[in-house]
């Protein structure tokens, strides 16, 4: 079936950061039918709930945009949580599809779940050619899992069930705090407090040296509809922006935005992570699809949506 504005999509996880855009996304384009359901009202690790919600509202197609997701340090302090939670989710949402007749689907996996010392830019052979990062290995395997569980079904089943791997995402809806958030909207709220409190200093994370590639997460939600309308050869596709800095780059553009000099301190206790995971999105450009947002205007788009949520 091809993607019209009449079909029924689940987007499954529609409250998180990339859910949310993916359902601003589909609406603004004028899909008329998403599915869209709550962790009350569902919780995506309950099998049986899972599986009779799919039969009953037999969706066209479906998005897998919940997950149990975090930085580093919820990372490798919950590894049990991250790894049971998320295989379950995601095999759950995956085979009840297949139950239901369910012939495209997208599952979202992410550039962590490399080898810590790939080549650069990463391109989608290098999945499972090493060693993995140790503070996200549990997350990392449970994503790995559910890409081939795609991969497995499209071989025996004749299914279209694609992971888009994105980079490090930022936007709207984000996570902001301290202790479970990814870097960038760290940093945001770190600047805009000590801004807001007079402090002369901000502390990082690590060295700051670690590179990391940084999308706007609109353009995750454009390629999920791109690549929901096309027909791919390909279980995994890159989707990266080619936006590219260190950690201290990202601090720097951040208070020249926010027009500050902070004096800047690093917390070398705290993991580094990978030192760079750049991926390599040319078969998503192959496929006529790439990213749209520069860092500055999602950057401002991002920051306006914080500042709405802290004042309000
Ligand atoms: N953020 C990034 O930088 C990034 C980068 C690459 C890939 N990704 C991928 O993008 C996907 C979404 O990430 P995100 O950043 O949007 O995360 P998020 O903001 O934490 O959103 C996750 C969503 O999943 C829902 N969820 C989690 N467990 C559930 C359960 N048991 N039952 C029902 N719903 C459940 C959450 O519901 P509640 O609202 O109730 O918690 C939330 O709506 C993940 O697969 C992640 O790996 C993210």
């Amino acid at each position: 079936m091809q993607l019209n504005k009449k079909s029924k999509i689940f987007i499954a996880g529609h409250i998180g950061m990339v859910g949310s855009s993916i359902v601003r996304h589909f609406k603004k384009k004028g899909y008329k039918n998403l599915i869209l359901i709550n962790r009350k009202n569902l919780d995506l690790i309950d099998q049986k709930k899972t599986y009779l919600f799919i039969k009953k509202k037999k969706p066209d197609f479906v998005i897998i945009a919940a997950a149990k997701v975090g930085g580093i340090s919820v990372n490798s302090e919950q590894k049990a949580k991250f790894i049971y939670e998320n295989i379950m989710i995601q095999t759950n949402l995956i085979h009840s599809s297949f139950l239901a007749g369910v012939k495209k689907l997208i599952f979202l996996g992410s550039s962590c779940i490399y080898p810590k010392h790939s080549k650069q830019p990463i391109k989608e052979e290098y999945l499972m050619t090493g060693k993995l990062e140790e503070t996200n290995d549990a997350y990392s395997v449970a994503k790995i899992a559910g890409f081939k569980m795609c991969e497995s079904y499209n071989k025996q089943y004749k299914t279209n069930y694609i992971c888009l791997m994105p980079t490090n995402l930022y936007g709207p809806n984000d996570n902001y705090n301290l202790k479970t958030s990814h870097f960038f909207p760290a940093l945001i709220a770190k600047t805009h407090l000590a801004i807001k409190k007079n402090l002369k200093m901000i502390k990082i994370w690590g060295d700051g040296t670690p590179k990391r590639e940084l999308m706007y997460v609109d353009d995750l939600a454009d390629a999920c509809e791109f690549f929901l309308k096309k027909k791919t050869k390909h279980s995994l596709i890159n989707i990266g922006s080619g936006e590219e800095k260190s950690i201290l780059g990202y601090y720097k553009f951040i208070a020249k935005k926010l027009n500050v000099n902070l004096k800047i301190s690093f917390d070398k206790k705290k993991p580094n992570g990978t030192l760079r995971k750049k991926l390599d999105s040319s078969l998503a450009k192959k496929y006529g699809w790439k990213s749209k947002y520069n860092l500055s205007k999602g950057f401002d788009l991002t920051y306006k949506d914080y500042i709405k949520k802290v004042n309000s």
